[in-house]
């Protein structure tokens, strides 16, 4: 193709996208304009930057078929894609509160389920989770170190198998729970310590990572949401340090402000002053949240 038929090709094309730009114009929403007219450039520029071919086009339509597809009540398969390429980690990191003072937040993830039992202070998640027993504590306080009393803490985790109670066909709640701070903003329970899991990869998001030579693994963590009238919402989690794939998270969910170290005990006495006849870990994570 000479100079002048290349030049005049690029101005078809960019009259494409334009075209299709101004048809938003009578959108109702400015919002909605501003996010589709966006979308369109980018995508646009990103077929004409990899020169898409009309194979590859089939298979990506392809692809994302198959992704809704593998999509059920309990299955999020557009979630998980959004994950592993970095998409959720980035609007969490978008909408997270300017402070660097806040506890940073993390991925939601796709284990969270409503209705987990209220437990007391010092009560423990696991009913019957496989794993060394954990005693989490710590307090919940504003970026100041105010306590803030009746802030809810929920929590879950996975068993040291890597599997949630979700995960396990007909299995009942368990690795579970919300508890409340105490009038000083302290809360504490028993938990096991988290290990490292994959995420579900027998779908299409598997075979991206398959085929970009990724791991499905992350990093063992136990997952919090912590709220409080008047506060920014946090959701995030805590990273056991030492474990293997911190520095490789499938879904870049790592912050070395997260990680914490999740201490060996020998059996003896619990911090409860109870006897306790396994080895047993505690963490300290203290929480800071912000005003709305
Ligand atoms: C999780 O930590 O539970 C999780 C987060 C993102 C994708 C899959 C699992
Ligand atoms: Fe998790």
């Amino acid at each position: 193709m000479n100079v002048e038929d290349s030049t005049a090709k690029s101005r078809r094309l960019a009259a494409v996208t334009e075209e299709v730009v101004r048809s938003f114009d009578g959108t109702e929403s400015p919002r909605l304009k501003e996010v589709l007219s966006s979308l369109v450039r980018h995508l646009h520029a990103f077929a004409l930057d990899v020169g898409l071919t009309e194979q590859e086009w089939t298979k990506a339509i392809d692809y994302l078929t198959d992704t809704g597809q593998t999509c059920t009540d309990t299955r999020q398969e557009f979630i998980l894609l959004s994950d592993v390429l970095g998409l959720s980690m980035l609007t969490v990191g978008l909408n997270a509160p300017a402070d660097e003072r806040a506890t940073e937040s993390t991925v939601f993830g796709p284990f969270f389920v409503e209705g987990s039992p209220h437990i007391p202070l010092d009560g423990n998640i696991s009913k019957d989770l496989s794993g060394t027993p954990c005693y989490v504590r710590g307090t919940v306080a504003d970026v100041d170190g105010e306590p803030i009393p009746g802030a809810r803490i929920e929590v879950w985790e996975a068993d040291d198998t890597g599997f949630y109670d979700v995960q396990i066909e007909g299995a009942e709640l368990d690795g579970r729970g919300h508890l409340f701070a105490d009038d000083d903003g302290a809360y504490r329970f028993w938990s096991v310590v988290p290990a490292p899991y994959p995420i579900p990869y027998d779908g299409p998001v598997g075979e991206l990572l398959t085929a970009t030579a990724r791991s499905p693994m992350r990093p063992a963590h136990l997952h919090f949401m912590v709220t409080a009238p008047g506060y920014h919402p946090l959701i995030t989690h805590i990273f056991v340090a030492g474990g293997p794939h911190l520095d490789s998270d499938a879904v870049f969910g790592v912050k070395s402000s997260l990680i914490y170290e999740f201490t060996k005990r020998p059996a003896g006495t619990a911090p409860t002053g109870v006897p306790i006849e396994t080895p047993w870990a505690e963490v300290t994570f203290d929480i800071r949240l912000v005003r709305d």
